[in-house]
């Protein structure tokens, strides 16, 4: 998620002092427009890199998270094996029967509905500074310093190791305190389940990674409807900075993953989630499974929500490729030498100085 995965407007070091910053829920909402502001157009459409469906024969893959944690060897033997070609040929993937109950999902899109539709005022309480402060609400990637605006609003927090959410609107702390507990216990076992499709036992990203302090941030962007969708961007291309982001979505189209060559469209299944690889996954399995290239486009009629949950190692966490998968002859990720919070600083500075595409970042 973004937070955690730069995106790649162009940046300066200052927006023109005229340059009132407006959310693109207030803009998107103001009477009469028909058109988006000239620092919304992107010079290089998206339709020019238009996404295709996926084919019939290669098909976005779907886990069936019952099955990864069924008792019965031969069936999670095939679920760990079906995990190793998701992670590896896509990078992605549909999880389905995961156990977090519809109801749980619609309270928290519909808790962070709740939160963009605060005033302005009420929502800018929480405009961090810093990539490290704990609630960050804002517009674009870094309102305050880019030179092109993406159309999105986003609220970021960190609920783990320690739990941040702001107090407003009323009940929505308990409701994200709730789901994002069920993630952490899924992400667990879904790492689990990652480890063994590498090869090493089941505790080892557990072990390595320091999940019990992991880093996990929950996000939510708002992608209101916008007049012009073919000039707009959402989120450009990028990877995400953790080990695997688990995304919940309203019902509508927007994201999409690089796979062969090709923009392949991400359509939502209801009630699964998306899960991407990240990359400290692919760091630490010497490039086995590369992070997923992913971005988001926008569109004139309804209102896109998506809710990303990222679970990172601890961040004093050195992540290295584990060494069973380090064969001299495929060393395709470098050991980094930096922790998970020099790596998060690192990659937001590079992004924001000059501009490039974060998956040129990631090292
Ligand atoms: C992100 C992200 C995708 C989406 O927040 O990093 O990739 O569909 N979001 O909004
Ligand atoms: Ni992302």
């Amino acid at each position: 998620m973004d937070t955690v995965s730069p995106v790649a407007p162009p940046h300066q070091e200052a927006s023109s002092p005229q340059l009132k910053i407006t959310s693109a829920k207030t803009l998107a909402e103001s009477t009469n427009l028909a058109s988006i502001p000239s620092h919304y157009a992107f010079t290089t459409p998206t339709s020019g890199d238009q996404a295709v469906h996926p084919d019939h024969d290669d098909s976005i893959p779907v886990i069936d998270f019952s099955l990864l944690s069924s008792s019965n060897p031969d069936q999670r033997c095939k679920a760990v094996s079906d995990l190793a070609k998701a992670c590896e040929d896509w990078g992605i993937f549909m999880l389905i029967n995961h156990g977090v109950p519809e109801s749980q999902m619609k309270a928290t899109v519909d808790a962070l509905m709740g939160f963009f539709d605060l005033t302005e005022e009420r929502k800018n309480e929480f405009q961090g500074k810093h990539l490290l402060d704990p609630i960050i609400y804002g517009t674009s990637f870094r309102a305050s310093v880019d030179k092109v605006f993406l159309w999105r609003d986003f609220l970021k927090m960190m609920v783990y190791p320690k739990f941040h959410c702001p107090p407003e609107p009323e009940g929505m702390s308990e409701v994200l305190a709730e789901y994002t507990g069920k993630l952490r216990k899924l992400a667990r076992e879904l790492l689990k389940g990652v480890s063994e499709s590498l090869g090493l036992g089941p505790g080892y990203i557990d072990e390595a990674m320091n999940i019990d302090s992991s880093l996990q941030i929950l996000a939510a962007n708002l992608y209101p409807p916008c007049p012009q969708p073919e000039l707009a961007v959402g989120l450009p291309s990028h990877s995400d900075i953790g080990l695997l982001t688990i995304l919940m979505q309203n019902d509508i189209s927007g994201l999409q993953v690089h796979h062969g060559g090709k923009w392949v469209k991400v359509d939502p299944i209801p009630n699964a989630f998306v899960v991407n690889t990240a990359d400290q996954l692919e760091i630490m399995s010497n490039g086995k499974y590369k992070s997923a290239l992913h971005r988001a486009i926008v569109n004139n009629k309804t209102t896109r929500i998506s809710i990303p949950f990222s679970t990172g190692p601890s961040l004093d966490t050195v992540v290295v490729p584990a060494e069973q998968l380090v064969d001299g002859k495929h060393n395709q990720a470098t050991d980094i030498s930096m922790n998970y919070k020099e790596y998060m600083e690192f990659k937001q500075s590079t992004v924001l100085h000059k501009g490039l595409c974060p998956n040129q970042v990631k090292i």
